[in-house]
């Protein structure tokens, strides 16, 4: 029997490869791609997440700077940080971690950052341009990407698709079912006040799993054949754990992501590209 998992770190592995190709040619014209993570804090997941995009860098060539700062720091002074990195030209990418402390206003954090250098793709600027179709999607969201990018290097049709999607974060969930719609699938987006998810999650060709509630999908939630994403990473004694009942789900599913070696590295390659993709549109010609 052929395996039914989806490799993330097999395609991220191509991506991060033409990436690589595409840093050579960037340096060979005298532009070192430079990304900036900011870090409010020192949570361990942040920290975990962090480690992933550094190594990613190091492997492509791109130069990431972290910039950690108190967990104590203010909207104001974020802001300031990164006003001056919109202004600093040898900087292409910058990216705040989420979460940020509760105290910090993140939506207008977020707004600082010069859409020309969002790499995260969450500025309104970026998440607008999406909205109108997959031909203006450009510093999209990292992993709604990577999901997507996934499914077409496994030849999985998205047009016509019925897909059901549990969670509605602004990271995942929104802007997902937006780039599925741009895609011609039929998308159902189900959250925590969602009565009977399973109701929809049965009838989906494929299901996304995006809420961080640890092994929440199981077997009977899911058709037989359906093809199964899991985005979650709920750290549980100590092993990193997605949304869905891997043992269980993976003998109905067709095609199902693992956790980890699932999304996760396809978000990090997705990032990397879109430095790659600010530092060429921020160069002048
Ligand atoms: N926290 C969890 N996922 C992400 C992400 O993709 N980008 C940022 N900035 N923070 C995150």
């Amino acid at each position: 029997m052929t395996s039914n998992i989806l490799d993330g770190r097999l395609v991220s592995d191509s991506i991060l490869k033409e990436v690589s190709r595409e840093v050579k040619a960037l340096v060979k014209a005298k532009v070192l791609p430079k990304l900036v993570i900011i870090l409010v804090g020192d949570s361990p997941a942040s920290l975990s997440y962090i480690k992933q995009k550094r190594l990613a860098s190091k492997k492509t060539g791109i130069n990431c700077i972290q910039k950690v700062l108190d967990k104590n720091v203010t909207t104001e002074d974020l802001i300031s940080i990164i006003e001056k990195l919109n202004k600093d030209k040898t900087v292409h990418g910058i990216l705040v971690q989420l979460p940020l402390p509760e105290h910090v206003n993140a939506n207008i954090v977020i707004r600082a950052i010069d859409p020309m250098k969002d790499v995260d793709g969450f500025q309104a600027y970026n998440l607008g341009k999406m909205f109108l179709s997959a031909k203006f999607e450009c510093l999209s969201p990292c992993t709604p990407r990577g999901i997507i990018k996934m499914l077409e290097y496994y030849k999985v049709g998205i047009a016509g698709k019925s897909v059901t999607i549990v969670g509605r974060s602004n990271i995942v969930g929104k802007p997902l079912a937006i780039m599925l719609m741009n895609r011609d699938a039929t998308v159902t987006v189900c959250h925590s006040k969602t009565a009977h998810i399973e109701d929809y999650t049965r009838d989906a060709d494929i299901v996304v799993a995006a809420a961080g509630r640890p092994k929440m999908i199981t077997a009977d939630m899911v058709k037989k054949g359906a093809i199964v994403i899991d985005v979650g990473t709920t750290k549980v004694d100590n092993k990193l754990t997605g949304d869905v009942d891997f043992e269980k789900v993976s003998k109905k599913a067709s095609l199902i992501t693992p956790v980890p070696g699932g999304v996760g590295p396809m978000t990090v390659a997705c990032l990397m590209e879109n430095v790659v993709r600010a530092a060429k549109r921020l160069t002048p010609k």
